[in-house]
């Protein structure tokens, strides 16, 4: 194990009815202060992971190291030194700044240090305007945050989030994740679980597609936007023959995937440079013009649904 690793999972397996496996063989590693996003849909094996990692759960199989320690066997410890927020958290009562006074005491902060904490998350949590209200009355929105602002009442190594945007709206759901994104400029170690693409592309520098509990692809979110995701070259003729202009780019690119709606043609290829040599050199066989032309970037739609096999290219 490297000294930076933080986590390190080894041909992970589990079975909750001794059936069916819910997770098989899942291997990963993560450095320190590194944001790691765990992608996938529904049922996909995020939730099951995030508890084993976190000790609530003895996995089938598998070696687990989290901060050089197994967590079963130093359960406590492991606990002391994480932070998690659950997918169905609740510990809802008092006022808010009263739940975050007894995360301090649960956590054995001193009354001191836990005031100047207090103080510190309700601003950074942006929660000062609602600290004197019960949490009943709080919005969905500001009772996220205040789960995620507790954890924070004591030190930690790494942060779990399972699902943490859940019934976010847009604007809440991109303050959370800002407020986030600063804590892990600081040195944080994050593990972030999401269904959601332009999540996991916002916040995490590496990210594993999981599905039906195995990883599929794991990588820089770049990376895999260059090894899974195709570009697509869109143009609209002008004068001249439609025809003519097509039969020359399938002449010059066998198989080409190519979509026609209304008058835009879209060309769906690894290598954009490769294709706009080929429109180039059609239009000038062909004589036809060229109007208007753009090339549209993968986004990890694309990779996800490359990896999870839900088809090629996603239409935006
Ligand atoms: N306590 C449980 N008992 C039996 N099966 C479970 C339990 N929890 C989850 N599962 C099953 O395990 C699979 C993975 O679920 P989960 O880890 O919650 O996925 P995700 O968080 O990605 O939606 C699903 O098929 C789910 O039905
Ligand atoms: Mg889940």
């Amino acid at each position: 194990m490297s000294p930076e690793d933080v986590i390190v999972v080894s041909d992970l397996n589990h079975t909750y009815d001794g059936k069916r496996y819910v997770l098989s063989g899942v291997s990963f590693r993560v450095k320190r202060g590194e944001v790691f996003g765990l992608l996938g849909r529904n049922g996909a094996g995020k939730t099951t992971l995030i508890k084993i990692l976190t000790t609530l759960i003895r996995p089938t199989a598998g070696r687990i190291s989290i901060l050089g320690l197994d967590p079963y066997t130093h359960g406590a410890e492991v606990r002391r030194r994480i932070g998690v927020v659950q997918q169905d958290d609740s510990y809802d009562y008092t006022s808010v700044e009263g739940n975050l006074d007894i995360y301090g005491m649960l956590w054995g902060v001193p009354k001191s240090e836990r005031l100047k904490r207090i103080e510190e998350l309700l601003e950074l949590f942006s929660l000062s305007d609602v600290r004197k209200k019960s949490v009943f009355d709080l919005s969905g929105g500001q009772r996220r945050r205040l789960q995620v602002a507790r954890e924070f009442m004591h030190n930690m190594d790494i942060l779990f989030l399972d699902e943490p945007t859940v019934g976010l709206d847009v604007i809440m759901r991109r303050t959370l994740l800002d407020r986030i994104k600063e804590l892990a400029r600081s040195g944080l170690t994050v593990i972030f679980t999401t269904h959601n693409l332009e999540e996991a592309d916002y916040l995490c520098d590496r990210i594993a597609v999981i599905d039906s509990g195995r990883i599929l692809a794991m990588d820089s979110v770049d990376n895999l936007k260059r090894i899974y995701g195709k570009k697509t070259v869109e143009l609209v003729l002008g004068r001249g023959s439609r025809d003519l202009f097509l039969r020359e780019v399938r002449s010059r690119i066998p198989n080409v995937d190519l979509k026609e709606s209304d008058s835009t043609i879209k060309i769906v290829n690894t290598d954009p440079s490769f294709v706009l040599g080929v429109i180039t050199e059609a239009s000038r066989v062909s004589g036809v013009e060229i109007e208007w032309l753009n090339v549209r970037g993968s986004t990890l739609e694309d990779v996800f649904l490359a990896t999870i096999g839900g088809g090629a290219v996603v239409e935006s």
